[in-house]
Parts: C-alpha cells; structure tokens; sequence
C-alpha cells in the first residue's frame, strides 16, 4: 500500500481527469450528479476504503468517508465538481489530503476520541443549477426547499437529475447533519490566487471569506433584420447587455480592491449575424470583504443598469441566484491551525479568501477553518492549475498537527 502523503493526494488529483473523469471531450468539467461526477465518487471511495474509511453517498449525493469512532466528528470537506475547462485541484486537493490525513492515521491504528468525516460535496461549483454550494448546505441544513427549483442548461430539473443518480429530491434535506454531532470543520484548499507564492510562503490560514452575490440578468429587446433596421430605431439587446457590463466594470473598479465583479456567462438568441439580438441572458457575480463594500455596489450595479435600460428602451428582468454573507473563521480553530504550520517551522501567514468555499457554510454553525496551499502564479478555474507536491506535504502535517491540538483541547 502506497503510504500517506500530500505527494499522494496530488497524485489522486491528477488521476481523477481525463475521459472517465469528465463530461467534456476536450477538458474538464465535472458538473453535479453528471456521469463523470458519479465515477468519481466510485473512484474516491475506493481510496477512502483504501484509508481505513467506512463510506457512504448521502440523500444529496456527497461521498462521506468516515474514520474512527466517536459521538462528534470534525468534518474535513471540499468539493469534487469543477467550473468548466476547470484544473485538477480547486476541490478534489482537499478531498484527497483529508483522505491521506486518514489514510496517516489509520497506518499507526491511531485511536481519536471523535470521528473524521471526510465529506466529497457534490456540488460547490454551481456550474450545473445555479445554485452553489447545494449540497454542503443540505448537510448544515441551512437549504430552503425554494433552492429545489433549478434547471440546468439542457432544461433538466434537479429532481431529474437526482433521479439518474438513484437518489430522491423528496430525501435531499436527509443528507442533513446535527450541528450537535459535529466538532467542527476543516477544509484545505490551493489558494487561486497569487499572495503566497509572492511571499515565498508555502501555506496560508484563512481569517474569511469574501461575500458574495449573483444575479441572472434577463435582457429583451426586439429581434428583427440587420440589414433594414436603422441603428437609431433598434432595441439591441446585446449592445444593451455590453454597456451593462461596461457599467458593472466602473463601478466595481471604483471601489477598494476587495471588491470585484464578474460577467462570466452570457448567451445572446437569436444568435444569427443578420439578425439583431432580440435577448440576452447573462450573469453577474459580486464579492467583497465586508457587507458595507458589497451592498452599496449591488445598490448602484442593479440602478445603472434599470436606467441603461430605460435608454435604450429595453426590459431588464433581474433575479438573485446566490447570496452569501462574508465568513469569518473560529479564532479558537484558526489559532490550532496557525500552531500547526508554525509547527513545522513556517510562517502562519494570515490571508482573506475571495473565492468562496463550501466552509463558507458551516462557519455559521461550527468552528470551521481553512488552510490555503500555495498554487502556482495564483490561477484557478484553469487548466494551467499547479500545486507543488511538497507545499501539499506540508499541508498535509499541518493537518495532521492541527488534529494533534484538536484532540489536546477535546474535552
Ligand atoms: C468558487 O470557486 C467560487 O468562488 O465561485
Ligand atoms: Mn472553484
Ligand atoms: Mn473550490
């Protein structure tokens, strides 16, 4: 049996690509309940066997890996969806190193007072439904049955999809847990960004986590011939939508550098080049730091763009897909946590997570805290993704000193 290492993990990540790994010919994408997503989870599961885990697929389809005994268990989650034409390691990372964490433990017959859960989510991405983060909220059970309500591009429902998968959207609130039964909750997760690795740093301990906001913006004006229609006489709806996103750019380029905005996906019907575009449909992602940067922007992007739209005689239908407020972590989790990378000699470097994380929703109901692993010229949600084995080494002892200081404070 190969032994535990960071090294390891990396190795997993790097195994779970390819054909069977993906939904996409020519890249990676593994999108929620999809059919590369659900060899994974058997892939997965044979690695947490492997590490000494009994497992399980819960109501919402996220893998659980248990280890050990105990009436609590400290959850150590991330993700195993990907955004598309995604890298190996934003999610699967920590996955595989809190299954070599076990698989370390398990090599001694090391014995804690609690249990280890290692929970694969099955969606975090929100790159099926646009809903993000579904599944890690039906197991803090702080999902509303409203967030049932989602399609996915081809028009399939999640209960549909749920349905391919052997599992029942009327069982989904199942896969919740008591907040009683959980120490706490850890996730490890390579940076996506660039600070670590300008400061010659191998890890990071996150203090929180940005908020965020996302909209789909539903643009109508009229389809009609491109050859006959006068500029002045149109209702464009894409050049509408382009001066929108121009406007999101100002505004949150105006603001102090934490906060950032996004148009990541826009589609324009009919779609022809002598047509003129009659709707557009495109999304709109907010974040910052605080809820005093992130509110007053989304004040001024929603009213920009009503009044761009009233100019150009177009109707803007606007509607909130995703909200979540900024995410501090336990002092009392994130202080073991710096402990165990000064442990190792390093540097505790204090950091502010833009990206979100499925952390972001159990910090409201347990001690949560994340450990950030230096990637390589900060890119994410890319191809280009790299992490240097030996910065997942590292983390991976983190981890595991980290449980050292868990278990000393265990009552
Ligand atoms: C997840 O990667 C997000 O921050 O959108
Ligand atoms: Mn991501
Ligand atoms: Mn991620």
């Amino acid at each position: 049996m190969v032994s535990a290492s960071g090294h390891e993990a990396v190795r997993q990540c790097d195994a779970l690509t390819g054909q069977l790994y993906s939904d996409h010919a020519d890249y990676l994408f593994r999108p929620y309940l999809g059919s590369a997503h659900l060899r994974a989870i058997e892939r997965v599961s044979e690695w947490m066997s492997d590490a000494g885990m009994t497992t399980r697929v819960d109501a919402a389809g996220n893998l659980v890996g248990r280890y050990g005994e105990g009436a609590k268990a400290l959850i150590v989650g991330s993700h195993i969806d990907s955004v598309r034409d995604a890298g190996n390691y934003d999610g699967p990372l920590g996955v595989m190193l809190g299954i070599q964490l076990c698989a370390a433990l398990n090599a001694t017959g090391r014995k804690l007072p609690f249990a280890i859960e290692v929970y694969a989510f099955g969606d975090e991405e929100g790159s099926r439904f646009p809903a993000p983060m579904l599944c890690s909220r039906a197991v803090a059970g702080t999902l509303n049955v409203a967030a049932f309500d989602v399609v996915d591009a081809q028009g399939m429902t999640l209960a549909d999809a749920l349905t391919t998968a052997g599992l029942d959207v009327g069982h989904f609130l199942d896969a919740k847990r008591d907040p009683a039964g959980i120490l706490g909750y850890l996730e490890a997760h390579i940076e996506q960004g660039p600070v670590l690795e300008a400061e010659d740093l191998p890890l990071g301990i996150v203090t929180a986590i940005a908020a965020q906001i996302r909209y789909q913006a539903r643009v109508t004006g009229v389809a009609g011939h491109a050859g006959t229609n006068a500029m002045s006489l149109r209702k464009d709806a894409l050049t509408g939508a382009a001066e929108m996103m121009l406007a999101i750019e100002r505004i949150a380029g105006a603001g102090p550098s934490d906060l950032v905005g996004t148009v990541g996906r826009l589609s324009a019907a009919p779609g022809a080049p002598n047509v003129v575009p009659g709707e557009v449909v495109f999304t709109i992602d907010l974040r910052a730091g605080t809820l005093e940067t992130l509110q007053p922007a989304e004040a001024a992007v929603v009213s920009e763009l009503h009044a761009i739209a009233a100019r150009r005689g177009l109707t803007l239908q606007l509607d909130c897909t995703h909200q979540l407020p900024p995410s501090p972590c336990a002092p009392a989790f994130r202080a073991m946590l710096s402990r165990a990378v000064e442990s190792l000699g390093l540097k505790a470097r204090d950091i502010v997570s833009g990206a979100g994380h499925d952390a972001m929703i159990f910090s409201p109901i347990v001690p949560s805290a994340m450990l950030f692993i230096r990637c390589k010229d900060g890119i994410s949600h890319n191809p280009l993704e790299s992490v240097d084995p030996d910065d997942a080494d590292l983390a991976l002892k983190a981890m595991l000193a980290f449980i050292d200081h868990l278990e000393a404070a265990y009552a």
